[in-house]
């Protein structure tokens, strides 16, 4: 059903949405618990190097494959090279796309809570008062609940007036709170520790672990390897310029989440919190920054409630993966699929809501080697979807793009409007063809070496 996709409005409307998909809870919540717990600025360069490097050109492959051929990923697939496997690689975004929601989801629901959080609780935070709050299933579960069920009202209500309008007004208001609270954590006395270990590199400290979390940080940040920028590419008009908006998004994104790490790591060192306390980390150590400041009350309420937004411009467009592939692929209403996906979603979800000390199963899950991820259910999800899946279709669409396409077609697709690509066309084609396959190839496979999964 052609009639029901719409284009992207203006350009900017364009980049604004589609970073309001890149920044969320990626570059606030997971960029700075995953910099704590790999010994800080060596990672943080790293993950830099990963961004320009891999992010920016493969970014530039999913749009350009989604304007060339108008469709959601499996459909853009099939348009290229018809009757074959390689649809199965877009399946296999869709599935990633709903693994990611289910744990995000339960992210943002937390995200969500702490709104209400900051606004009534008074005084300094006790230190167990996090994980008392989300081991309780009925906040766990029914806030979850409600961000999954917002995320698909305005899903339903289609991809201009939903996804466009709010970015636009939201995003850089984020921002400007954002310096104010990097101008208040790096005033607090013990702060500049913070921006040490944030900023100055200790490579002893780089593992292989290190290595794979800068990896797959930048394609989860970047919400690159599940085709979700093939279907943002199909609503692009030929006019826009592929390269200076994919470079425009992969900026902000990283300024977006560079700025999160200015608030959190003076702050933390000021406060005498750990930075590898792991997913919780934002959770525990903001809440008592904003109990010292003038107004904090206030301050959290609105942080948490932008932070929240910033999530849902993310939840929007993980689920429009799988809705839109329906629709365009299967012939089904938006209107009602998008109801039974987010159901699913849900179900899905449950494990990871009830993974924080509620049901002891799942708190000790441990599927995955604790050389890679907490036991936890929510942190096996995340580090299986986010990293290992995630990265894993990268590397399929690569290749898909680089060798079946052919670089030099999706190449030529940037042509169209983007003369100032011309002179980085040749080095494009190299990391798309050579480059990215290769080092993705060579961490996947040795994450079954170094850790005996086989
Ligand atoms: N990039 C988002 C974030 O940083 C999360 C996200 C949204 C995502 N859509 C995605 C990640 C698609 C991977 C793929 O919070």
């Amino acid at each position: 059903m052609k009639s029901e996709r719409g284009l992207w409005g203006s350009k900017l409307g364009f980049i604004l949405a589609a970073s309001g998909s890149a920044i969320g809870l990626g570059n606030v919540w997971r960029f700075p618990y995953i910099t704590g717990e790999n010994g800080g600025a060596a990672f943080v360069l790293i993950y830099l190097v990963f961004v320009l490097l891999l992010g920016l050109p493969y970014m530039m492959a999913e749009f350009a494959l989604g304007r060339a051929t108008q469709l959601n990923p499996v459909g853009a697939i099939e348009k290229v090279k018809p009757g074959n496997k390689w649809k199965y690689v877009g399946l296999l975004g869709i599935i990633t796309s709903i693994g990611i929601l289910s744990f995000y989801g339960v992210i943002a629901g937390w995200t969500f809570g702490y709104i209400f959080k900051s606004l009534f609780d008074t005084g300094t935070p006790a230190s167990n008062d996090f994980s008392a709050f989300i081991s309780n299933p009925q906040y766990e579960i029914g806030l979850y609940a409600i961000f999954i069920i917002v995320t698909a009202v305005i899903v339903y209500k289609g991809v201009e007036s939903g996804i466009e309008k709010w970015s636009k007004i939201l995003m850089p208001l984020l921002l400007v709170l954002f310096i104010i609270l990097i101008v208040y954590a790096n005033l607090l006395p013990n702060s500049s520790q913070g921006i040490e270990f944030y900023l100055y590199p200790d490579f002893s400290k780089v593992g292989f672990k290190t290595i794979i979390a800068a990896l797959g940080q930048a394609f989860f940040s970047l919400s690159l390897g599940l085709g979700l920028m093939i279907t943002f590419g199909s609503y692009i008009p030929k006019s826009t310029n592929i390269f200076t908006s994919a470079l425009y998004i992969v900026l902000f994104d990283a300024i977006v989440a560079l700025f999160a790490g200015l608030i959190i790591f003076p702050a933390l060192f000021a406060l005498g919190e750990n930075p590898a306390s792991g997913p919780s980390l934002v959770f525990i150590v903001l809440p008592k920054l904003f109990s010292q400041m003038p107004a904090g009350n206030f301050v959290g309420a609105a942080f948490f409630i932008l932070l929240s937004i910033a999530a849902l411009t993310s939840t929007i467009s993980l689920l429009e993966v799988p809705v839109s592939y329906l629709v365009d692929e299967k012939n089904v209403s938006r209107k009602k699929i998008v109801w039974y996906v987010a159901f699913f979603v849900f179900i899905v979800g449950l494990p990871s809501a009830l993974s924080q000390g509620t049901v002891k199963f799942f708190t000790n899950f441990g599927w995955l080697p604790s050389s890679l991820t907490s036991a936890d259910f929510l942190s096996q999800m995340s580090f299986f979807f986010g990293d290992f899946l995630l990265t894993f279709g990268a590397l399929l669409l690569c290749i898909f793009i680089g060798w079946i396409w052919g670089a030099k077609n999706a190449g030529a697709e940037i042509m169209i409007s983007g003369d100032n690509f011309s002179k980085f066309k040749g080095t494009w084609i190299f990391l798309i063809k050579y480059l990215l396959p290769v080092i993705v190839l060579v961490i996947l496979v040795s994450i079954f070496k170094v850790t005996g999964i086989s």
